[in-house]
């Protein structure tokens, strides 16, 4: 008989894709990552956003500015892609080794997009010169129109343009962010090592019954919105299954409660503060903990090349409870914590 270890070591992890915001916000949000993580790449969403490498630079500085004394944390900056981009100004943060990778957000797809790109035509010249330099390309994938129905929104975005680009710039990295569908693994895999994929914790957790059908959940509602429990089964199995070209990105998307729960709310997830703990619960259940240094910690700085972290980080079986909420210091705001009040089973241990 197999009994799961009550006890796990696995290299620091890093997450591939994280939303800190900035001002008061960042500083009550970031220490739960610089905890947990060694790297994480921040998403240039900002009101306004993160354009340039100028822009890159004063982020950065506002970030470590924010970060709890001795944290070990290594922000990895990228910049919002917007019809105007200049392939020049990328080239030249990712030589300076400010800007890690470049992040399209098809416009009006999500959160703060609205400066997003509206004709793909316009940064043609931008992917061609990434893909010259080997700086990775980050898409939120997902084509938004009043025809597409909102669960086909990443099936359509990989038919009508990623299948096509993948063949276009054959030598661009990519990263398709926070895959949400069977459609999405697929097509991850069979474009893998050009293409890797991120997997949130709580499309791993989550099917839209969850999420509408009994009460609607408006910390289960994010974009890409979760799927059935078949896309929720790929996923897991993607995830734990070791396969590089999968890997850990949160998403984690603190909002102010007032935002979040509302006539009109907005998408977004906060879950720094059980992100780890729910993954290690995931590879448990599918019986693949030791995959999980893979996911976590492995196959991201491969698909990035760079190197993984050189320390360890160890969970326990160990039951506790997560916080309901987090207060925002000085700012008289709030952010509720995804599985708020939930019992976790793993907890990190110093
Ligand atoms: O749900 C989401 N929230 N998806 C995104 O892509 C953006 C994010 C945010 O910034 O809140
Ligand atoms: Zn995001």
């Amino acid at each position: 008989m197999s009994s799961t270890p009550t006890r796990i070591t696995i290299r620091r992890p890093d997450d591939w894709h994280l939303h800190v915001r900035d001002g008061k916000m960042l500083e009550a949000v970031l220490p739960y990552t610089a905890s947990v993580f060694g790297r994480a790449i921040l998403m240039p969403n900002l009101v306004p956003p993160v354009r340039t490498t100028r822009d890159a630079v004063a982020y950065r500085a506002r970030v470590l500015a924010a970060l709890p004394s001795g944290a070990r944390f290594t922000p990895l900056m990228t910049c919002y892609v917007t019809d105007d981009t200049d392939p020049d100004d990328v080239a030249r943060g990712f030589g300076e080794g400010v800007l890690a990778a470049a992040k399209l957000y098809p416009a009006n797809a999500t959160t703060n997009s609205a400066a997003g790109v509206t004709d793909y035509r316009r940064i043609m010249r931008v992917l061609e010169r990434m893909e010259k330099i080997d700086m990775p390309f980050l898409m939120h994938g997902e084509h938004v129109d009043d025809e597409t129905d909102i669960f086909d929104r990443e099936a359509v975005f990989i038919d009508r343009h990623l299948s096509k680009w993948v063949k276009q710039f054959p030598g661009l990295r990519m990263v398709l962010e926070h895959v949400s569908s069977k459609t999405g693994v697929d097509f991850v895999a069979g474009a893998a090592p050009q293409v890797g994929g991120t997997i949130t914790p709580y499309h791993l957790r989550l099917t839209r019954t969850d999420w509408l059908g009994s009460g609607l959940k408006p910390m289960m509602y994010a974009m890409p919105v979760i799927k059935t429990a078949a896309d929720r089964a790929a996923l897991r199995k993607a995830a734990t299954s070791g396969a590089p070209c999968y890997f850990l990105g949160t998403d984690s998307a603190p909002h102010p409660l007032a935002r979040k729960v509302a006539v009109n709310g907005v998408p977004g997830i906060f879950n720094a503060p059980v992100a780890l703990s729910t993954y290690a619960e995931v590879f448990e259940a599918e019986g693949a903990l030791v995959k999980l240094d893979a996911f976590a910690s492995l196959n991201g700085p491969k698909h990035y090349r760079l190197p993984p972290n050189e320390d360890a980080i160890t969970l326990e079986k160990s039951p506790w409870t997560a916080p309901v909420e987090i207060k925002v210091a000085g700012a008289d705001e709030r952010a509720l914590v995804y599985r708020g009040g939930e019992t976790i089973a793993w907890r990190l241990v110093e």
